[in-house]
């Protein structure tokens, strides 16, 4: 057997990523910085096989077809002709996120499933190259290959889009408390919601706005400048959904639960805690705050708004991807 396995955990982007110029290579409209959590991670196995006829995916153990098949198979077909195997992939990912809670990531998966292909194939690439081909899969992925403080270089071509670290994971204990309000599958996924974002009259501000605030946030990130970081954080994430909010067709994630919680978190940090919140393609808000505020903000979110245990996930920076030897097969 030469299966192979690799572990990546999920990415919250503090700039983010919305808009493409080009939607089959997933190159973004801007750049953006994320950090890698260390809690909500996928684990992936790939093996090669000569013998069988087609991919084959499990998710959790069941087995997949359709859309989620093709996807994975899209990505593999680029990684065979990248290292020049020509034979079917055997795939098993297992999330080990919170049941349910509507959280389980491209980011992961696909820095997971890059990562183990490459390995199985037997050809080694470069973490650089690696986070190129993560982003073929999901754009968020690039960003799941590296740990820590990650910045996604937009490039204007295949080989010029990938991640790079800007601060290893000990560098800050920002952590990345998760309140799940609703685990729904959206009813605009990112792939389709990237297309509209050139359909807001204030994408293109957006866009400016973005490229100045990126170096303000790796100066951030650099000097431990939390104030700052939560700041151009919650500013993006607002900028963000107003491009969502005002494309055409308009996209609106957020539910009541969403507009309350962010009034919420404004007013704790009126009392003097440091917490900001962020909000990706979905209700739920993430609450950025150090880790020694962590346990507070997590009672604060389970008691104000009704969220069980599992529905508020508290992470760590994490590492990036890499190779563990507890295969799924
Ligand atoms: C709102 O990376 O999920 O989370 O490349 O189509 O898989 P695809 O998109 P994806 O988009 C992420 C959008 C976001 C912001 C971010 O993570 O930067």
């Amino acid at each position: 057997m030469n299966q192979k396995t690799a572990v990546a955990g999920a990415n919250i982007a503090l700039l983010k990523y919305w808009g493409r110029t080009d939607a089959k290579l997933n190159l973004p409209a801007n750049g953006s910085v994320s950090l890698t959590l260390d809690n909500l991670l996928t684990r992936t196995t790939v093996e090669f096989d000569p013998a069988s006829k087609g991919d084959s995916l499990t998710l959790d153990g069941k087995a997949q077809t359709g859309e989620v098949l093709a996807r994975v198979t899209r990505f593999l077909d680029h990684v065979r002709k990248r290292t020049g195997r020509s034979d079917a992939a055997r795939v098993a990912s297992v999330n080990a996120f919170p049941a349910g809670a509507g959280l389980a990531s491209s980011a992961s998966a696909f820095a997971a499933l890059a990562a183990a292909s490459f390995d199985a194939a037997g050809t080694k690439v470069s973490a650089k190259e690696l986070s190129t081909f993560a982003r073929l899969g999901s754009g968020s992925a690039s960003r799941s290959v590296f740990g820590g403080y990650v910045e996604w270089l937009p490039g204007a071509r295949h080989e010029d889009s990938y991640a790079r670290q800007i601060a290893a994971p000990g560098h800050l204990a920002l952590h990345d408390v998760a309140c799940i309000f609703s685990g729904e599958k959206k009813k605009v996924g990112s792939l389709e919601g990237h297309e509209l974002a050139d359909r807001s009259p204030i994408h293109g501000t957006r866009l400016k706005w973005v490229n100045d605030a990126l170096p303000r946030m790796k100066e951030a990130i650099l000097t431990k400048d939390l104030g700052s970081i939560g700041d151009l954080a919650e500013r993006d994430a607002l900028f963000m959904h107003s491009v969502m909010m005002t494309s055409d067709p308009s996209v609106l994630y957020w539910t009541g639960e969403t507009v309350r919680g962010i009034r919420d978190v404004r007013s704790w940090r009126d009392e003097g805690i440091p917490v900001w919140f962020t909000i990706d393609a979905g209700p739920n808000l993430h609450l950025l705050t150090p880790a020694e505020h962590a346990p507070d903000v997590v009672r604060r979110a389970r008691t104000t708004w009704g969220l069980s245990k599992e529905q508020v996930i508290d992470s760590a920076p994490g590492e990036g991807v890499r190779a563990v030897e507890d295969h799924l097969f």
